[in-house]
């Protein structure tokens, strides 16, 4: 991996002055920044080719559909999905699952079945299938271990024949834990049920491969991974899109509309209702060439070096907790923590004081702060630009924190 010095200079939001310090951003969990080259190949994108896709003949029309259709071809490279028909753009994970809620669930919710989640995910894999849960299906959650992974002893009694749909977070954006997505994937399949992987937290930052897997879902942002915000994908493998309703209807997603009657297009664009976010898509080819060109496991390596660092520090702090597994190479550089006695989003703007960008509150994920006993949390997570003088600085500013009110 090229040095993070020269690295960072790829990312222009990282020379802003926060608080009068040097930006320390370590909230990439929530989004990530971006390079200069995402930022550019949107700005030409809009400069030189902008034009609806998929149904003006012009040349400005036939520059936007290749550029649309060509960030799906990188994202099923990416991913190793077997075509880019099984590469659905949505806007985020969320839309992703959603999509997976609305057209395979819903319709065999009247007839029963169950749907097992985790008590470790974001509340985008979790309310979706409540809203399943309400039309007659019914839901379980997978608890964790004291080693913060998931129970896969529990879970394979839980997984029973009547399973429709079994989903699990990769990384979770709260422990850090990369959760064993193949082993999990087994128990689905041996029982004849779906699985679905919400990657929200995996394909930013490690090799992802569908295939390997065998997931039959897979949903992720863009945002968190270098590209711009309001872009998405949905995998899925091409059997099930084939099956599936449409989730919404409307224009691009037809090939012939009567007064009576409407044939849908072909998959994946049978899934994608109305202009879709042509630039989104353009910025996220932008951002997964960029991975790539440093390499998806030389980053999880470079993740790996800064969570053991990061670990180590916090180890040394008294009165800090911090929550998820102590192993570097069983979790994303994701620490979640909490200083004794003083509320998160204290310890937050304290940080931010310093310049330091950290995330505040339940992360999205309240069912785990209620099973992990707590209300609330800190959590610092890194990304490709950050380096240990940037978890250095954190300790810093913790042991501010820590001074400022006396612990
Ligand atoms: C594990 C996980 N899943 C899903 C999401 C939802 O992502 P988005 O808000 O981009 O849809 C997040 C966002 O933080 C996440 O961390």
């Amino acid at each position: 991996m090229k040095g993070i010095e020269k690295l960072k200079k790829d990312f222009p939001i990282l020379k802003r002055k926060i608080n009068g310090k040097n930006l320390v951003y370590l909230d990439s969990a929530a989004t990530s920044q971006k390079p200069v080259q995402v930022i550019k190949a949107i700005k030409d994108y809009y400069e030189n080719s902008n034009a609806n896709v998929s149904r003006s003949v012009h040349k400005l029309g036939e520059e936007a559909t290749e550029a649309y259709e060509n960030a799906r071809k990188t994202v099923a490279g990416l991913i190793n999905a077997n075509s880019e028909k099984e590469i659905v753009f949505v806007r985020n994970a969320t839309e992703g699952i959603n999509l997976v809620a609305y057209s395979y669930l819903l319709p065999l919710a009247p007839s029963g079945g169950k749907i097992i989640s985790t008590v470790m995910e974001h509340h985008s894999n979790i309310v979706p299938w409540q809203f399943i849960n309400s039309h007659g299906m019914d839901l379980e959650f997978a608890d964790i271990t004291k080693n913060f992974g998931i129970n896969l002893k529990k879970l394979n009694g839980m997984v029973s024949k009547g399973t429709k749909l079994v989903t699990t977070t990769h990384a979770s954006n709260v422990l850090g834990t990369i959760n064993e997505v193949d082993k999990i994937s087994k128990i689905a399949h041996d029982n004849g049920s779906l699985f679905l992987v919400d990657a929200a937290q995996s394909v930013p930052h490690m090799p992802v491969d569908v295939q390997k897997l065998d997931c039959d879902f897979l949903a992720f942002s863009g945002h968190k991974m270098l590209g711009p915000t309001g872009i998405g994908v949905l995998y899925a493998k091409e059997e099930h899109l084939e099956s599936m309703k449409p989730f919404m209807y409307g224009g691009d997603m037809i090939k012939t509309v009567t007064l009576e009657n409407t044939n849908f297009n072909d998959i994946p664009w049978k899934f994608e209702a109305g202009t879709p976010n042509v630039a989104g898509a353009v910025g996220l080819n932008a951002a997964v060439n960029y991975l790539k060109k440093i390499g998806l496991d030389k980053i999880r390596k470079h993740e790996i070096v800064l969570t053991k660092h990061a670990l180590n520090e916090f180890s040394k702090l008294d009165n800090v907790s911090t929550y998820g597994p102590q192993d570097e190479n069983k979790k994303g550089c994701v620490i979640s923590f909490n200083v004794k006695g003083v509320h998160p989003h204290d310890v937050a703007s304290l940080l931010d004081r310093e310049g330091i960008a950290t995330r505040s509150g339940h992360a999205c994920a309240q069912p785990l702060m209620k099973r992990l006993g707590v209300k609330a949390v800190a959590r610092a997570s890194g990304y490709i630009y950050n380096d240990k003088g940037d978890i250095d600085s954190l300790i810093d500013g913790i042991n501010k924190v820590k001074k400022t009110f006396g612990v």
